[in-house]
C-alpha cells in the first residue's frame, strides 16, 4: 500500500494525499498570513471542515466551486453551503458522532469543546474529525479546549497521527496540549493553530520537548509548506 502524505498548509489547514486523491481539511488560505498554498490552484477531491469559524471554513466554497469537490461538515454549516453553492453541489451533513463513507475512506465527526458561528451568522457545533485514508487514521482535533473525552476516538480507532492545536487563547495552549496528546494516544503528533496571529504565538519546540518527556508520543513540527509521510 502506498504511503499517505500529510501536507501542512498553515494554521489548521492540511491536505492529505493518497493514491492520487487529495483530501483538504479546514482550507483557510486567503487572508491566512502563514498559508503555503493558494486557494485558486490547490487540488481537492473532498473538503472536510471542523467548524464554521472563518479561519477553518476559509476558502471552502470557492475551492468546492472550482474543483467540484464534495464538502462534508456539520449539518448547520452544510445547509448554509447548500444555499450558497446550490443543491446540486455534493454536500454531506453529518452531526457529531456521524461517519461519512467516501470512495477513498471515511471521516467521523467527534466532539470538540469550542464555540462557532459562521461569518454569515449560522450558529453551529464545532467538531474534530477522525479521517481514514490509505489504511491510516488521522485525528484532526479542530479547535478545542482540553477535555477528557479527547481519549474516546483512540479507544475505537487505532490512530496513526493526531493534529493538535497548541496556540492557546482560542484553543488549548501548549501545556494543555501535552495532556491532550497523552489522552488522544496517537504515536505521532503535529501541532496546529499557532503563530498565525499574535494572540496564538507559542513555542512549538517546547511543546515537542514536553511531549517527548511524557514518553507517549513523538512530535513532528511542520512549517507551513512542509509535509510528512505515514508509511
Ligand atoms: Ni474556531
Ligand atoms: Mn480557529
Amino acid at each position: 500500500m502506498s504511503s499517505v502524505k500529510v501536507n501542512y498548509l498553515g494554521h489548521s489547514a492540511f491536505s492529505i494525499e493518497h493514491d492520487g486523491t487529495t483530501v483538504l481539511i479546514d482550507p483557510f488560505l486567503t487572508g491566512n498570513p502563514k498559508a503555503s498554498a493558494d486557494a485558486a490552484d490547490i487540488k481537492a477531491d473532498a473538503i472536510l471542515v471542523t467548524h464554521g469559524h472563518q479561519d477553518h471554513l476559509g476558502d471552502t466554497a470557492a475551492i468546492a466551486l472550482r474543483t467540484g469537490a464534495p464538502i462534508a461538515t456539520v449539518v448547520e454549516i452544510a445547509a448554509e453551503l447548500a444555499d450558497e453553492l446550490g443543491t446540486e453541489h455534493p454536500i454531506y451533513d453529518p452531526n457529531i458522532g456521524g461517519t461519512i463513507d467516501f470512495d477513498w475512506g471515511w471521516a467521523q465527526w467527534v466532539p470538540a469543546w469550542h464555540t462557532s458561528t459562521t461569518p454569515r451568522g449560522t450558529v453551529n457545533t464545532p467538531a474534530g474529525i477522525v479521517i481514514n485514508i490509505g489504511g491510516k487514521t488521522i485525528y484532526h482535533l479542530g479547535d478545542t479546549a482540553l477535555f477528557s473525552d479527547l481519549a474516546l476516538p483512540g479507544q475505537r480507532h487505532s490512530l496513526d497521527l493526531a493534529l493538535i492545536p497548541i496556540g492557546g487563547h482560542y484553543t488549548m495552549d501548549r501545556h494543555d496540549a501535552v495532556r491532550a496528546a497523552t489522552l488522544v494516544g496517537a504515536p505521532l503528533v503535529v501541532p496546529t493553530h499557532y503563530n498565525t496571529f499574535p494572540p496564538i504565538e507559542t513555542d512549538a519546540s517546547a511543546f515537542a520537548d514536553a511531549v517527548a518527556a511524557e514518553g507517549n508520543a513523538t512530535v513532528t513540527v511542520l512549517d507551513p509548506g512542509q509535509s510528512l509521510e505515514l508509511q
